[in-house]
């Protein structure tokens, strides 16, 4: 590796935007907060700039806008970034997290080290938000602001930062205290979401299953109540997992199960245990149903799904909930070869029953199914929640702003919107009942791979129901959300959708 990435550091300090000395001191202004006092007096010491600034309609505050000023000597801080904040009534946890996002990727950009935000402090007291929630946003939005994905750049066109040091500044003690028990969270989840982030963004030469599961090893070697079990190709077929093995058998890079468990300490039988599954398919090729070449260099993200569940990890080994979690990654190469699975071939599943496959390319369901039964019949787990970037039809039917979200339990599925609610990775609810079964239904196997024409998020769901046993599941199509919609500008590729949601979800799940 030619480089580290940007080592973000967050910290809460009693200060304010007028004394901090900093690279950046960043202060959030509400679209109609102009003339809130803490506004009003750094104008004033400003000589008003900010005031025309807004008359000339260069800064309106509008949510995640930001106005670049050099303070000169008027404040200690080197430079003074004004953040957009919106509406002040409208604010919400996700508002501080883009703004936090919008004020570290500035810093960034500019070479600056330190950086001190001052976004909270005029949050109004109706606002759904209190300050822990506000101090696990902002450093939430800092890490995933800061973060840049260059290690294989080695000329770089401009300078960044090494590190990053940010810091929350309040200059009431106890708002320090709530927004410090924040932070904490929010640095754990953040540097989680930037870990996933990086393994996603390398490439499919770089990441295949075996290195993924070194990574997955790494982790749980550095992580306490960690434990991490790899099923190589000769245990795969030893407990005939047929549809791992036949997705991968086609790619000289061998497939893997990857299975991290995270037990609380004190765990018993009565500990509540839920599965998180992940879809990682290193490379989609489509195999032997090759996809069209264009576009085809995105297919190394459709191992995102797997990586969530791994940045999930991180994340709940460290917030160490009183709940077993189970981070279930089955990870294959999707090749087109000689030894390729084919359309028509009749593959044995790990649960028994058998799948005529009728397109080499719906490969996401046929790894997704044994990791399934593994997690239901294997491991016992009564909840489950699988991740993956697993149809175009869901980006067609959502866009690339909001994943699909399917299961077989109502309880479940509110508590999965609830998580996302908090944490800003939004997902909509699709119907996956056994009516979309019926075109799944082959006439020489239990089923086909294959759905046909119409709904293909939720025939592929409906295929998937059919592993759960008894258990309580959600799926959740990323197909869509993986990598920044066309219309974003910071360190594109992977944005680590899910590991915030599903370690909110975990987290929830000790309750
Ligand atoms: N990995 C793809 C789905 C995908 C598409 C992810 C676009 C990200 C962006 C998946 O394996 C796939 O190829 N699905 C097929 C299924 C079809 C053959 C039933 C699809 O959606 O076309
Ligand atoms: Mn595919
Ligand atoms: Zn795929």
């Amino acid at each position: 590796m030619n480089k580290q990435l940007i080592d973000i550091s967050i910290a809460v300090q009693k200060a304010d935007a007028l004394t901090c000395t900093a690279d950046i001191a960043a202060v959030g202004v509400f679209e109609d907060g102009f003339e809130r006092p803490d506004i009003k007096s750094l104008d004033k010491r400003l000589g008003g700039r900010i005031r025309t600034l807004q008359k000339l309609g260069d800064f309106d505050g509008k949510a995640a806008s930001v106005c670049l000023l050099y303070a000169d000597s008027k404040l200690a801080a080197k430079r003074l970034l004004l953040v957009g904040l919106g509406k002040r009534t409208a604010v919400t946890a996700n508002t501080l997290r883009k703004a936090a996002t919008a004020a570290a990727g500035k810093a960034v950009d500019i070479n600056a080290a330190s950086l001190v935000m001052c976004l909270h402090s005029d949050i109004p007291a109706t606002a759904k938000l209190n300050p822990v929630q506000a101090g696990q946003a902002i450093a939430e939005g800092a890490c995933f602001g800061a973060f840049r994905y260059d290690e294989y750049i080695t000329a770089p066109a401009k300078k960044r930062p090494a590190r990053l040091k940010a810091v929350i500044a309040d200059a009431d003690p106890s708002m320090v205290k709530l927004l410090k028990q924040g932070a904490a969270v929010g640095a754990v989840t953040g540097s989680a979401q930037n870990f996933a982030r990086t393994i996603a963004n390398r490439p499919a030469n770089v990441i295949t299953p075996e290195t993924l599961a070194m990574e997955a090893k790494k982790l749980a070697q550095r992580t306490p109540r960690l434990r991490c079990t790899v099923l190589n190709e000769k245990q795969l077929r030893a407990k005939k997992m047929g549809g791992i093995l036949a997705v991968g058998q086609g790619s000289a890079n061998p497939p893997r199960l990857i299975v991290l468990e995270y037990a609380p300490t004190g765990a018993s039988s009565h500990t509540p245990t839920v599965a998180l599954v992940g879809k990682a398919i290193t490379f989609d090729s489509g195999g032997i149903s090759l996809k069209p070449g264009e576009g085809m260099q995105d297919m190394k993200f459709d191992k995102s799904g797997g990586i969530a569940v791994l940045g999930a990890m991180q994340a709940i080994g460290a917030l160490a909930p009183k709940v077993r979690v189970f981070g279930i990654i089955p990870a294959a190469e999707n090749m087109p070869s000689g030894l390729s699975y084919r359309p028509g071939d009749i593959i044995t599943t790990f649960s028994g029953k058998t799948v005529e496959i009728h397109s080499t390319d719906a490969e996401g369901r046929m790894i997704l199914c044994d990791a399934i039964t593994y997690a239901a019949e294997t491991l016992g787990c009564s909840t489950i929640v699988d991740i993956a970037t697993l149809t175009g039809a869901c980006v067609v039917a959502l866009g690339q702003k909001r994943a699909g979200l399917l299961g077989n339990d109502d309880a479940l599925i509110e508590r999965l919107k609830a998580a996302s609610a908090v944490t800003g990775e939004r997902i909509w609810h699709l119907p996956c009942d056994d009516e979309y079964l019926e075109t799944m239904k082959s006439k020489i196997a239990d089923f086909k791979n294959t759905g046909g024409k119409w709904a293909g998020a939720c025939t592929a769901a409906a295929f998937l129901s059919q592993f759960v046993g008894k258990a309580k599941w959600a799926h959740i199509d990323m197909a869509g959300v993986g990598v920044w919609g066309a219309d974003e500008t910071l360190a594109p590729g992977s944005i680590g959708f899910g590991v915030r949601l599903l370690t909110a979800f975990a987290v929830d799940s000790a309750r």
